[in-house]
């Protein structure tokens, strides 16, 4: 895989207002992009308007128009991280899950999706790509996430099928794999958690170095080696985990 330059380039960041979103759009900068554009369901909540560099765009991924509008807004970008995500469900049994884990899907899975779907003519050529952030609960399934883990694992289906698809026309495709990080998303997590800081910015290395599957933090790296050793043995360590 061809890897892609920060430097110089065009980025679309989704959720890009706070968490590992706002993380990445500032490493991004620090880096020397040339102009990103920060995506946020609500313009508000937008922190980096001062900087000229930074685009805002309104954009909720499970709004079709808006992606529509965002193409022709942003028909420059190079790269594009589909970061916007959702964690509801915490059991499988609950009276909402069903409705849950709809909710989940549409921004973890069709959210990305339609990105990919919309944005494909524009990033059709070598020194461009995608960088879905998934996490490791869509390697195994973590007991107190469940219906994001599918959310995630669909992701991931759905990051293999653009690289295999994308792959003879030079465009970059990246999976990213985290582990907990200290975002709102993890707030109840009473577990050691990688700053968002530190993790984009393993993020942004990985993406310049070319490598496919990221794994950015050192609770993610180490779940790796097991995953890819031994996908059951993954699972069951998983399977254990208590909060
Ligand atoms: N935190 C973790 O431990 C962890 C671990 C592995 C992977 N991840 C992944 O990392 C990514 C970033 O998560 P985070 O930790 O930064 O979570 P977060 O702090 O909860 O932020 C989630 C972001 O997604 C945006 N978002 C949610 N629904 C959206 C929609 N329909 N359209 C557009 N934007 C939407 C939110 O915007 P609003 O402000 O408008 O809600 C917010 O900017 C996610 O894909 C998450 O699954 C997180």
């Amino acid at each position: 895989m061809n890897a892609l330059k920060i430097k110089g380039a065009v980025a679309l960041v989704t959720g890009a207002n706070r968490g590992l979103g706002y993380a990445l759009t500032e490493e991004l900068l620090d880096r020397g992009i040339a102009k990103v554009y920060a995506a946020a369901r609500n313009l508000d909540t937008l922190g980096f308007l001062k900087e000229e560099r930074v685009v805002p765009l309104k954009l909720d991924v499970t709004d079709e128009s808006h992606t529509l509008d965002a193409i022709q807004a942003a028909a420059d970008v190079e790269i594009v991280f589909n970061n916007a995500g959702l964690a509801l469900s915490s059991t499988i049994l609950g009276p909402e899950s069903v409705a849950e884990a709809r909710k989940e899907m549409e921004v973890n899975f069709f959210g990305p999706l339609r990105i990919i779907h919309t944005f494909a003519p524009a990033l059709a050529q070598s020194g461009r790509g995608v960088v879905n952030i998934g996490s490791l609960a869509g390697l195994a399934s973590v007991p107190f996430m469940p219906t994001y883990g599918a959310s995630k694992a669909a992701l991931h289906s759905l990051t293999q099928a653009a690289r295999s698809l994308f792959g003879a026309q030079g465009t970059a495709v990246h999976g990213v794999y985290a582990g907990p990080i200290d975002t709102d998303m993890a707030r109840g997590l009473e577990i050691p958690k990688a700053s968002a800081r530190e993790v984009a910015a393993a993020i942004l290395d990985a993406v310049e170095a070319g490598v496919e599957d990221i794994y950015p933090d050192a609770f993610a790296e180490s779940f790796a080696a097991l995953y890819e050793s031994s996908p059951k043995r993954a699972e069951k360590q998983f399977a254990a985990m208590e909060l």
